[in-house]
């Protein structure tokens, strides 16, 4: 997008402003930050803009003022300092004028959308002259508005996020600099297990956490009482520790609190009572996992120690923030929740980089191909 003349031009730019709405306001707009620089640079090129987004998982034909992209409008305005109309009939056409924007509504009111229909597609490719994809964090759904679109429309391209968050994660999957490590936290391990057994084969260190640290406990035998696991990816999780055992770390000590009361204890591992719940790594945990991220050139992190939410249980995943942005390697941060963890605990500028991705960051790592990247590349050798 930055290479190309785009004054007068009308430009279809699919953004991900899906970002989380309580009581009718936007409630984190990191989304929306992180889309700034595309949007004030296609402002500045003079361009007709026309920006598409999902928000949410709205039923398809269906309008729904839960899922409207009003809040989003209205907070995008307000952070680009110029009117945002909301357009909800777009169908048959849309007139822009240069230097303006609008934003289209929620594009998963449309039946189509996330069957990547064909006709959806070329009527998106209808609006513009320009299609540029610049949605990571949607990339790895092949949708009309992430990727039909960008089969049929004039010409299509990558904007500058998409390109940064790639650039980003190229730098830990392509030639990282060694050593490497990888804290991966979150509650279940079945959702990340592809993922771990990839970041397994290829880094020196990987610190599970939370529910997917005490999936590999419970397997190892360890006393887990009312905790978050998945004894059903108990077999697996033996053989990833039998197999790759000398490049994890698993807490020693855990902060614990019985189900229904508000006690908090810590606890060595073995020491876990039958009415207790596993909330947060322990301090010893935390010194050991600290020293041994001390020596890393590279480190990504997903997915939390333990319930952060919760004051009472942050200091784990505190702990683990602070240890990183402290190594001085190279170190990125993917993940609603844990660039959530990382801002209330002020860190956030001390990361090398912060993806706007969940999903798509985590395919990305695990080596899958992302639809809405793979579509520019197709475009562009052709
Ligand atoms: C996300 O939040 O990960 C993206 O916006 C994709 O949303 P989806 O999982 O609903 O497709």
């Amino acid at each position: 997008m930055t290479d190309l003349d785009l004054a007068g031009k009308r430009v279809l730019v699919r953004e991900d402003l899906n970002c989380p709405i309580k009581n009718g306001q936007v409630a984190n707009d990191a989304r929306l930050r992180a889309a700034l620089p595309t949007l004030q640079e296609l402002l500045a090129k003079q361009a007709c803009i026309i920006v598409v987004s999902h928000l949410g998982r709205p039923k398809e034909g269906v309008f729904d003022e839960a899922f409207s992209l009003k809040p989003v409008a209205e907070r995008l305005g307000v952070l680009l300092g110029v009117e945002v109309p909301l357009v909800r009939d777009w169908q048959h056409g849309i007139q822009v004028d240069q230097g303006h924007l609008v934003l289209l509504e929620n594009i998963r009111f449309n039946p189509g959308e996330q069957s990547d229909d064909e006709n959806l597609g070329r009527t998106l490719a209808g609006l513009c002259d320009v299609f540029v994809m610049d949605a990571f964090a949607t990339a790895h759904r092949a949708q009309a508005s992430t990727h039909a679109v960008a089969r049929f429309a004039p010409m299509a391209c990558a904007g500058p996020l998409l390109v940064r968050e790639v650039e980003a994660l190229e730098r830990i999957v392509l030639a990282p600099q060694r050593p490497v490590a990888a804290v991966t936290g979150g509650a279940k391990l079945s959702s990340k297990l592809g993922l771990i057994e990839r970041l397994l084969e290829q880094v020196d260190l990987l610190i599970p956490g939370g529910g997917i640290a005490n999936t590999f406990l419970g397997a190892l035998g360890h006393p887990l009482g009312q905790s978050l696991t998945e004894p059903a990816f108990y077999d697996q999780a033996r053989a990833l520790h039998a197999r790759y055992g000398d490049r994890m770390l698993l807490p020693e000590d855990v902060v614990v609190t019985p189900v229904g009361d508000s006690a908090v204890t810590v606890r060595l591992i073995d020491e876990v009572h039958d009415d207790e719940r596993i909330m947060d790594i322990g301090f010893h945990s935390q010194t050991r996992f600290a020293a041994s991220l001390k020596g890393m050139r590279t480190i990504v992190w997903n997915g939390p120690m333990g319930a952060f939410e919760d004051e009472a249980f942050a200091t784990g995943t505190k702990a683990m923030a602070q240890a990183i942005v402290s190594s001085g390697a190279f170190s990125v941060v993917g993940g609603g929740e844990t660039i959530e963890a990382v801002e209330r605990f002020g860190l956030a500028e001390q990361f090398s980089y912060l993806s706007t991705a969940g999903g798509a960051f985590l395919e990305f790592l695990e080596g899958r191909t992302l639809p809405g990247v793979a579509v520019l590349e197709e475009r562009a050798a052709s």
